[in-house]
């Protein structure tokens, strides 16, 4: 079965695109991508041979292999853009995502899909300085971890992110897990502030600001969520 947060990623696919699945590992999101005719064909690409042999052998026992492609690259470099409809990074960290972004010079064309597993609020901050925006995220746990998936698009304009936007993202209503998510977030800012106060750090007050707003946004959430 498909882990939480790829079928998240798998959920903000274009239905009937041909996506780019850039770290594929054992391509179990492109074989998934392409058994459930999500899409019409996967390109796959790995920056180390191991991972693609694997995903060789996952497409071939899924059936899929004849449409796909594997390439050995770093990011998106080899990649022909020609169809790509949408680019999945996950189970990368934030500051590799950027990296294979920055080295995309037709990243502006595609819907960006991507799921970081650390630095995602210098994710967001890229994003927004590079007028990705149309943002939608997803908050999914598996086992004590939370783990969040962004949507963005190119549109031409920056994104001015509030500092609480940039540590924990849109915190969007509906998803089953946000109040989980935001209620850990929230613990964290305090006793980050708390440790900062006692040492008199002037990084007291950022926390201290993060932690309030958050606590005010908790409560939106939840009452929304019980209406
Ligand atoms: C932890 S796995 C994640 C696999 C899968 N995307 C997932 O989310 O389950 C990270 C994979 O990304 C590959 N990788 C790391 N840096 C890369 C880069 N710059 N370009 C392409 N692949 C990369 C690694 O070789 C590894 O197979």
């Amino acid at each position: 079965m498909l882990a939480k947060r790829l079928a998240a990623c798998a959920s903000l696919v274009t239905q009937g695109g041909m996506v780019c699945d850039v770290g594929t590992d054992h391509a179990y999101l492109a074989a998934f991508l392409l058994q459930k005719n999500i899409c019409t064909r996967v390109i796959a690409t790995d920056i180390h041979k191991g991972p693609l042999e694997a995903a060789r052998r996952t497409l071939t026992e899924a059936g899929v292999l004849e449409r796909a492609e594997l390439l050995l690259c770093d990011g998106l470099q080899a990649v022909q853009p020609e169809g790509i409809t949408d680019v999945v990074i996950a189970g990368m960290g934030g500051e590799t995502i950027i990296h294979i972004l920055e080295n995309c010079p037709w990243k502006k064309q595609v819907k960006l899909i991507l799921q970081p597993m650390t630095r995602a609020p210098l994710l967001r901050q890229w994003l927004a300085e590079n007028n990705f925006g149309g943002w939608q995220e997803i908050v999914v746990k598996e086992g004590e971890r939370f783990y969040q998936i962004f949507l963005a698009v190119y549109t031409g304009t920056t994104a001015v992110l509030s500092d609480l936007e940039r540590e924990v993202g849109f915190l969007p209503v509906g998803n089953p897990e946000i109040q989980s998510y935001a209620k850990r977030k929230l613990e964290r800012f305090r006793i980050v502030a708390q440790q900062l106060s006692a040492g008199e750090n002037p990084e007291f007050q950022k926390w201290k600001k993060l932690a309030d707003a958050l606590e005010e946004k908790l409560e939106e959430i939840t009452n929304a969520d019980s209406e």
